[in-house]
């Protein structure tokens, strides 16, 4: 009996090295910390449970028989995050290049299997050369069968992907199609097509970095929503991000203790806005201090800074905020903006997670280069991912709210369920001086008469009030009293039912 327990023992220990010393070495030679020591990491202490490990490849061809190390490259199981439960697979570089065959991919499955089943989120450590080329259209399947459990888990559970090693060609779409991707700096890449095949078709030379680094992905591409200085960062950021989300569509997200008066008065915020309506502030303020205890998590901080997008706790409850940022491009909505907020939203509705809106914005940005590339039908995502939610909605107008972007950003008549405005609001189609310049063409020759035919307008239309009185804002409050007033409005929304009309599913802008 001793013996077969030592056995048993023997053989995890030698699932446990992977690909072996050496391999683990060059791992972290490359700064890169091993498929388990990031599991550890990224789960509470002891909590791991693996399953799988002694799976093994099945191919022969290429004398892959001669070498079968247990596992196949990948190491699954579940464990807890304070300790709320977590589904979790991590690509083993050492073995094999984390290269995906059809029994790496099927033990990614059975996870993903049971995460839909139990109700809980799946995390994806990335680290892989991509398909085991070896077991060819094998591989290629089984990948296919990893993207249509991605699609069937979408809005079931969250989904989390890491990119903390190579990522490349057809290997990207999985991670593309879960609600989260985190890169880690220097140290991983995504690209559907290499440098070298880069320079053979287009001639363009690019490094792996400069194609499919964290920095293009968070900054130019928008493909990746963070990206972390080094292993272990980014592992303790995905570890507060779950902290805001629920484990899946059947469950609320979940309720921290909070220590921050729900009525707090924040009189700075009376000043918030400056006297000059061209000048800037910087809207992250009014989001801090609403926030419980001040803690903001942002998502996509680095890509289209003009709206910011990320969840914060309102008595403890998690809230995705959504803001116009005026530091930016003037806070206005363009291609960019309006999809990453859209998809924002649309994580925030088939989570469950409340929706809070700060609104100051000019408009939509006016340009060829914006109508070329489509702004009506990308900002029409963020129009409807508005409308087709049902989370509750509570939406603040700090200063601008003008035009088709009025009504876009969660206006009463998308269904926003409380709609506040500052007295320092503009609700109007358009600014004075554009209002006045198309109603008064005529009189342009005469600057005086112009402009006392924009203090008119302004006098009449620049304030929340002509809105208030329609009953499309319900009521004017106080800057110091936002966050009560925003507490006030969630708590009062926790029992909201609202359903849409069934439908198959909808069909947005994509
Ligand atoms: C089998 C692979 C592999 C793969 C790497 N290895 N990728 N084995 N299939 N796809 C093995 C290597 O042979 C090597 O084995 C070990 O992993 C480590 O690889 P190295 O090349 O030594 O590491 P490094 O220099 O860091 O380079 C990493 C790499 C490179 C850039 C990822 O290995 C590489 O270019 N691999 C091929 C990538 C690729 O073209 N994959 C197919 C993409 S298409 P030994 O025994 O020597 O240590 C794809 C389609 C998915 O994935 C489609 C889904 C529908």
């Amino acid at each position: 009996m001793k013996d077969i327990l030592q056995e048993l023992e023997d053989r995890r220990g030698q699932a446990r090295l992977g690909g072996g010393t050496k391999r683990i070495e060059a791992q972290h030679a490359k700064g890169k910390l091993t498929a388990r020591e990031r599991i550890e990491l990224l789960l509470d202490e002891d909590s791991f449970e693996e399953y799988d490990m002694f799976v093994t490849h099945r191919c022969t061809d290429f004398g892959m028989e001669g070498s079968k190390p247990r596992g196949d490259g990948v190491i699954t199981g579940w464990g807890t995050i304070n300790g709320r439960m977590v589904y979790v697979f991590s690509q083993d570089f050492t073995v094999l290049g984390g290269s995906v065959s059809e029994t790496h991919a099927a033990k990614i499955c059975k996870i993903m299997d049971m995460a839909m089943q139990n109700g809980a989120p799946v995390i994806g450590i990335n680290d892989s050369g991509g398909a085991r080329i070896q077991e060819g259209v094998s591989s290629l399947a089984a990948y296919g069968e990893v993207f249509q459990r991605n699609i069937e888990a979408s809005g079931v559970v969250p989904q989390i992907s890491m990119i903390m090693g190579p990522c490349a060609g057809g290997a990207v779409y999985s991670p593309a199609m879960t609600d989260f991707i985190f890169m880690v700096k220097d140290s991983s890449y995504m690209f559907v097509t290499g440098p070298d095949v880069v320079k053979t078709v287009t001639n363009e030379v690019v490094t792996a970095e400069e194609l499919g680094g964290a920095t293009t992905h968070t900054r130019k591409s928008s493909v990746a929503d963070g990206a972390f200085e080094n292993d272990v960062e980014a592992l303790s950021e995905v570890r507060r991000l779950i902290d805001f989300l629920p484990l899946s569509n059947r469950e609320k997200p979940p309720v921290r203790p909070f220590y921050d008066d729900p009525g707090r008065i924040e009189e700075s915020l009376d000043t918030l806005i400056p006297d000059n309506p061209n000048k800037p502030y910087d809207m992250k303020e009014l989001i801090l201090k609403v926030a419980d205890e001040g803690d903001f998590y942002e998502i996509q901080e680095n890509f289209a800074k003009n709206i910011i997008t990320g969840f914060i706790r309102l008595e403890g409850q998690t809230v995705g905020v959504v803001a116009n940022q005026p530091m930016v491009l003037a806070g206005v909505l363009d291609i960019d903006s309006a999809r990453k907020a859209a998809r924002f939203v649309r994580f925030c509705d088939c989570f469950e997670i409340p929706i809070l809106t700060l609104v100051d914005v000019p408009g939509f940005l006016p340009g060829v280069t914006q109508e070329y590339n489509g702004v009506i039908k990308h900002g029409a995502k963020l129009l409807f991912a508005y409308g087709e939610a049902t989370v509750p909605k509570v939406t603040v107008i700090t200063r601008k709210a003008y035009g088709g972007a009025y009504v876009v950003m969660s206006s009463k008549h998308l269904r926003g369920d409380i709609n506040y405005a500052w007295p320092t609001s503009e609700i109007a189609v358009m600014g004075a001086k554009g209002a006045t310049e198309i109603l008064y063409r005529s009189e342009l020759g005469d600057p005086e008469k112009i402009a006392q035919r924009a203090k008119d307008y302004e006098d009449a239309f620049a304030n929340p009030f002509v809105a208030a009185e329609r009953g499309f804002i319900d009521e004017v409050i106080q800057p110091r009293s936002t966050r009560k007033r925003v507490c006030r409005a969630f708590a009062q929304l926790r029992t909201k039912r609202k359903q849409m009309p069934w439908k198959k599913h909808d069909n947005i802008p994509l």
